[in-house]
């Protein structure tokens, strides 16, 4: 084991918990090392999620309008065709540089970057296994553990990266399948289904619950849902797989729904039906950090663990799989560390379906505000009602404000349609501030913009207001 170093802060993992909190402990004036097991840094996120996901979404989307959707303008493209190996390859590219972008600004930030698989030794030393065979340890004053998440694996169904894959393998497909089936009707089976969809592939989609997207509000499940039906896509709602077999090229799909029981047959499968905490083999339990009943690092509202010279971020404790709730809470926990009062505000914290139409929401939906009995006025408008929806023929959709019914304050947003994904920060924004119904209403929008919309919902609660007063 080579010479110990001391540093004021090791992080464990260089994803987007662990390197946004690297470098901000680095501005707080902490010497800092970041241990990745990986040669590239960025994690999941940027490496096999949400950048390399985001990249083939907006080429396959770029293919379906110059495919399908230029005539209408008057457009007429002929002898369009796709060069898939092309399409990975940018897709690479684009991973690289963000990645290298990383590695130079941790760099830049003197946070050291330590390559090799880290597990814990104490509360205080941090022993780094490197794949030439090495080991050395790092002394910590504090540590951060941010080793992320990994797909969860469906009882009785193998990954042979060929014909049953996770998202990794459905980012990186050499063909393009005929038959794909998706296993679970989430973020990543909607997302990639789309991708496929797009490029040519005839999607099922087989969903245990009775809609997709649960979390969603329900409204806006229920529209994307019709959304994606008109491009083609199939669905398989409140359906059960039985069983999953192999067979010469494909794979046979055994589905129940009630009674009934099917076999249906795809060239490929990705299974998507979550993902679960990476805590194993980090040396928890040698140290004794506790987890929760969820099997996530229990921490407290500072992000620290029952050890008190353990933090922890990201996907590795609970609350939604998300990037930027990642970077959020890596933040917050370095600040913590350094004597600073900091913490993440779950309740307007942003999400994204980048499917076509996109899917945006932040707050309550309509059903959580419901069931906590809390009096609301709901104000929706629609994509067809807007101007600049009209001129880009881009109309799916709508825009959903729930506001409190006695303060106005909003309490909720959801956009489904074009550019919903840039869209949501002005809801975001609106819910941190406290911002009534009647301040977006009266807070005047560029014309013709989709934003207007936003307002135009807002404007609906207002005149619900007036008429009962
Ligand atoms: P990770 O990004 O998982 O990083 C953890 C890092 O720790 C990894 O690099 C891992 O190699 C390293 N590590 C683990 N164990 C060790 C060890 N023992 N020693 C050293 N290093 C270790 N979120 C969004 O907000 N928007 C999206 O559009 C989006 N799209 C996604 C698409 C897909 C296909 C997937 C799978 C996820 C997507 N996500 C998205 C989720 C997002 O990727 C995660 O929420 C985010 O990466 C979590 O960040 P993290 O830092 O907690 O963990
Ligand atoms: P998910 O939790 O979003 O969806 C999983 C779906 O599978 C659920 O609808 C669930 O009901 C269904 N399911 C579970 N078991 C099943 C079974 N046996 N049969 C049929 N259906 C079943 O999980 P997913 O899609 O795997 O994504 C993991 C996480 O990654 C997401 O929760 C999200 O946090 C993150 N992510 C975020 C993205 C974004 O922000 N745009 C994109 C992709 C992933």
């Amino acid at each position: 084991m080579t010479e110990e170093k001391k540093y004021d802060l090791v992080v464990i993992g260089g994803g987007p918990g662990g390197y946004t909190a690297a470098v901000r402990a680095s501005q707080l004036g902490m010497t800092v090392a970041c241990v990745e097991k990986h040669s590239r840094l960025g994690g999941v996120c940027l490496n096999v999620g949400c950048i390399p996901s985001k990249a083939l979404l907006d080429s396959s989307e770029l293919y379906a309008t110059v495919s399908r959707r230029l005539a209408v303008h008057g457009i007429h493209a002929e002898g369009i065709s796709l060069d898939l190996p092309a399409m990975m390859t940018r897709k690479h590219q684009v991973v690289a540089d963000l990645t290298g972008q990383v590695r130079k600004l941790l760099e830049a930030s003197r946070v050291e970057i330590v390559t090799g698989v880290a597990e814990l030794a104490d509360a205080h030393h941090v022993r780094v296994s490197g794949e030439d065979g090495s080991s050395r340890s790092l002394n910590a004053g504090f540590i951060l553990l941010a080793t992320g998440s990994v797909p969860t694996p469906m009882p009785g169904v193998e990954f042979d990266g060929r014909r049953i894959v996770d998202s990794t393998g459905a980012l990186q497909f050499t063909e393009i399948p005929s038959k794909l089936g998706l296993i679970g009707g989430g973020f990543i089976g909607l997302e990639l289904g789309s991708v496929w969809q797009r490029l040519g592939s005839e999607v099922t989609v087989i969903e245990m619950l009775p809609q997709i997207a649960s979390g969603l509000d329900g409204q806006i499940s229920r529209s994307l849902k019709r959304s994606l039906d008109k491009q083609g896509m199939m669905f398989r709602l409140k359906t059960r797989v039985h069983h999953v077999e192999t067979s010469g090229d494909g794979v046979n799909v055994t589905v129940a729904s009630g009674a009934a029981e099917e076999t249906l047959i795809f060239d490929k499968i990705l299974v998507a039906v979550g993902r679960k905490p990476q805590t194993r083999g980090i040396g928890l339990e040698a140290v004794g950090v506790e987890l929760d009943t969820t099997g996530h690092v229990r921490i407290n509202a500072g992000f620290q663990t029952n050890v008190t010279s353990i933090y922890a971020a990201g996907d590795i404790v609970a609350g939604p799989m998300l990037a930027h709730k990642a970077s959020a809470e890596g933040i917050a926990a370095v600040e913590n560390m350094a004597g600073i009062s900091s913490e993440v505000h779950y309740d307007t914290l942003p999400s994204v379906i980048y499917t076509s139409p996109e899917v945006a929401s932040a707050g309550l939906t309509e059903e959580q505000v419901k069931q906590r009995n809390i009096p609301c006025r709901i104000g929706t408008f629609p994509f067809t009602g807007n101007g600049r929806a009209r001129c880009m023929g881009e109309t799916e959709g709508l825009v959903k404000i729930i506001a409190h019914a006695k303060t106005d304050r909003i309490i909720g947003v959801h956009i489904i349609g074009h550019g919903a994904s840039e869209m949501i920060a002005e809801g975001v924004m609106a819910i941190e501030m406290g911002a009534s119904s009647e301040d977006i209403a009266r807070t005047v929008h560029s014309h013709p913009t989709f934003s207007e919309a936003l307002m135009e919902a807002a404007a609906s609660i207002q005149k619900q207001a007036s008429k009962r007063s």
